[in-house]
C-alpha cells in the first residue's frame, strides 16, 4: 500500500484534510506536510515539501491541494524526480499514472468537490504505469535540465 505525502495551502487545506482522513481509513501511511489551518500561506512551500518527501523516497506518492491544483503542481515539478499532475476527474487521474507515471496528484479545492476528489485520488492510487512506449517519453521529461543548467 503506497505511503503518501500530503500538503496544501490555505485554499486547499479543507480538502486535503478530508483526503488525508480518507487515506488513513484505507490504511495508507500518510505524512501530512501541512498546512493545518486557514491562515494564508504560500502554496510553493507545500508543493516543495510534498515533492521532497517523494523524491527522497520517504513517500511513494504525493497529494497536493491548492485553490486550483495548478500553482502547487508547478512548484512540486521543480523537484527532480517528481512528476506532478493537476487532475480534475477520474479519467485524468488514471491516464496520468498510466502514461506519465505521475507520482504526485494535484487537486483544486475551488474546482472539485470532495466526492469527485476522493474518486480521482482512489483512481490515481489504484492505477499503474503502463510502461512500453511511455518509458522513453517519461525519461525525456526526467532528463530535462533546469534552464540555467542548459549549455548556451
Ligand atoms: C491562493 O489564493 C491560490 O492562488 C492558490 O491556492 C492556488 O490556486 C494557486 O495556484
Amino acid at each position: 500500500m503506497p505511503r503518501v505525502a500530503a500538503g496544501a495551502d490555505h485554499a486547499g487545506v479543507q480538502l486535503k484534510d478530508v483526503l488525508v482522513t480518507h487515506l488513513r481509513e484505507l490504511g495508507h501511511e500518510v505524512i501530512d506536510c501541512g498546512t493545518h489551518g486557514l491562515d494564508r500561506v504560500d502554496y510553493p512551500d507545500y508543493g516543495e515539501a510534498v515533492a521532497r518527501k517523494v523524491a527522497a523516497g520517504e513517500a511513494d506518492l504525493g497529494l497536493c491541494v491548492c485553490g486550483t491544483g495548478i500553482g502547487i503542481a508547478m512548484a512540486a515539478n521543480k523537484v527532480p524526480g517528481v512528476r506532478a499532475a493537476t487532475v480534475h476527474d477520474v479519467t485524468s487521474a488514471r491516464l496520468t499514472r498510466e502514461h506519465n507515471d505521475a507520482n504526485v496528484i494535484c487537486l483544486g479545492e475551488r474546482l472539485i468537490g470532495p466526492e469527485a476528489a476522493r474518486e480521482a485520488l482512489d483512481t490515481f492510487l489504484g492505477a499503474t504505469f503502463e510502461e512500453g512506449r511511455h518509458v522513453p517519453r517519461v525519461a525525456k521529461i526526467d532528463a530535462l535540465l533546469p534552464t540555467e543548467e542548459v549549455a548556451p
